[in-house]
């Protein structure tokens, strides 16, 4: 039976690239993106079901309207075969006006203040890790040298005893790289025996066994907003978002940074012989690296983005890296990784109601990582190729082999 066209549905425009797959994300989606923001800036993934944004102005318009862009079914590429667990309530999974009460409350234990306050920790933390590198032997970056400082920084500001850092990152990884089969883990188990020792440190706090600590659960513990105040669940909520949303984010910056850096020799010069250019070499890093890769939303009503008709109840996901090398915006060097570039508008923090809360404090802990390290160090050799982590969020190094001398 010969089936009638229906002249006001546009076919959706799809691609060929698998936008919902871990190993693309793994691998080197940069040439799809490029192609898709020439050909298909706004495209149907059919497979697992979602639009795909890689135009600047796009992300921008959707993270812009939270009200017709919805965080409260999901934030990730569609899996069908895991579905996101999604945390009602939890800052992340939230629209306004409950996001704002929620961040107001939040904002307390982040204000620039409370970040400016916390430089001496992570100086104390990075010279732990630089002075215990060896230089007789090889490193595995990521694991080795990046992924303590994030890990030991939430962890200290969260009150957790120093002891448990270990145990923080099994679970952040376990928690963030489901779809790797090196990480054995599984999800919810991990997610389980956080939930239960997170419990236990607010209790301590709720009960006065700890008391007197300006700590972040104990700053969370006592903030109000207009007569508001977190309940245990957003405590225990907000805790959870902050192990997965600080750790891997930032160990990607740290590790990716750098590979972009040995990656670039010029660059990497540069840097060492003028050190003032390093603030402007982490924007260039979060741009050029783009930890996060996307994050997704729900189209609450019908609208347009560049003449394609999203449909209430479509998944939209903002592909951040695609965004971040937009030529309209970065001009033809877009590219190319410039520790010079400025100005540097890129969105790896996300943009509007829910941009990056840990943004400031991601960007000190990389900075001072990179003073430290190659201050220390004048030779940072790769000695293998860096691997990824199957994940579609946050693809992580997996494997960075390095060997540091102190000189050259
Ligand atoms: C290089 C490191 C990091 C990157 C690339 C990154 C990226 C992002 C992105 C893309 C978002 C979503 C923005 C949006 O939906 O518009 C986000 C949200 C968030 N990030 Fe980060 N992040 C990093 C580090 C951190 C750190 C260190 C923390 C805290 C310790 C943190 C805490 C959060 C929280 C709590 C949210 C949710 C904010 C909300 O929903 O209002 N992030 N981050």
């Amino acid at each position: 039976m010969p089936t009638e066209s229906r002249p006001d549905v546009k076919p959706r425009p799809t691609s060929t690239h698998p936008l919902h797959s871990p190993d693309f994300y793994a691998g080197d989606p940069y040439p799809a993106y490029r192609e898709l923001r020439k050909t298909t800036p706004v495209v149907w993934n059919d497979t697992t079901n979602f639009w795909a944004l890689t135009k600047y102005e796009d992300v921008r318009f959707v993270s812009g309207h939270p009200g017709l862009f919805s965080s409260t079914k999901g934030i990730t590429i569609p899996d069908p075969e895991q579905p996101e667990p999604v945390q009602e309530g939890n800052l992340i999974f939230t629209d306004p006006p409950r996001h704002r009460q929620l961040r107001k409350l939040i904002n307390a234990g982040f204000t620039r203040r409370q970040v400016t306050l916390l430089e001496p920790t992570v100086r104390r933390i990075v010279a732990d890790i630089v002075e215990g590198i060896d230089p007789s032997r090889e490193y595995e970056f990521a694991e080795e040298i990046a992924a303590p400082l994030p890990t030991r920084m939430i962890a200290e500001m969260l009150g957790a005893p120093p002891e448990d850092w270990e145990r923080f990152r099994t679970w952040s990884d376990a928690a963030v790289g489901t779809a790797d089969p090196d990480i054995e883990m599984d999800s919810l188990v991990a997610l389980g025996e956080l939930y239960e020792y997170f419990t236990a440190l607010i209790e301590d706090r709720r009960s006065g066994r700890v008391t007197g600590q300006d700590d972040l659960l104990s700053i969370l513990a006592a903030a109000e907003v207009d007569g508001e105040r977190l309940t245990d669940a957003d405590l225990l909520n907000f805790s959870f978002l902050l192990l997965v949303a600080g750790n891997e984010t930032t160990r990607n910056l740290i590790a990716l940074g750098t590979a972009a850096l040995l990656e670039h020799p010029d660059q990497l010069a540069m840097l060492r012989s003028d050190p003032s250019l390093l603030t402007c070499a982490v924007e260039e890093m979060l741009r050029y690296t783009s930890p996060v890769t996307h994050m997704a939303r729900r189209a609450t009503a019908d609208v347009d983005i560049r003449g394609q008709q999203i449909k209430a109840g479509d998944t939209v996901v903002m592909l951040y890296g695609a965004a971040n090398r937009d030529e309209e915006i970065f001009g033809p060097t877009s590219e190319q990784f410039d520790i010079t570039r400025n100005p540097n508008p890129h969105i790896a923090f996300g943009a509007g109601e829910h941009a990056c809360l840990g943004a400031q404090l991601a960007r000190l802990e990389a900075r001072v990582m990179f003073e430290v390290l190659l201050g220390a160090y004048p030779s940072i050799e790769l000695t293998g190729d860096v691997t990824r982590l199957r994940a579609t969020m946050v693809p992580g190094v997996k494997r960075m082999p390095v060997r540091l001398k102190a000189s050259v």
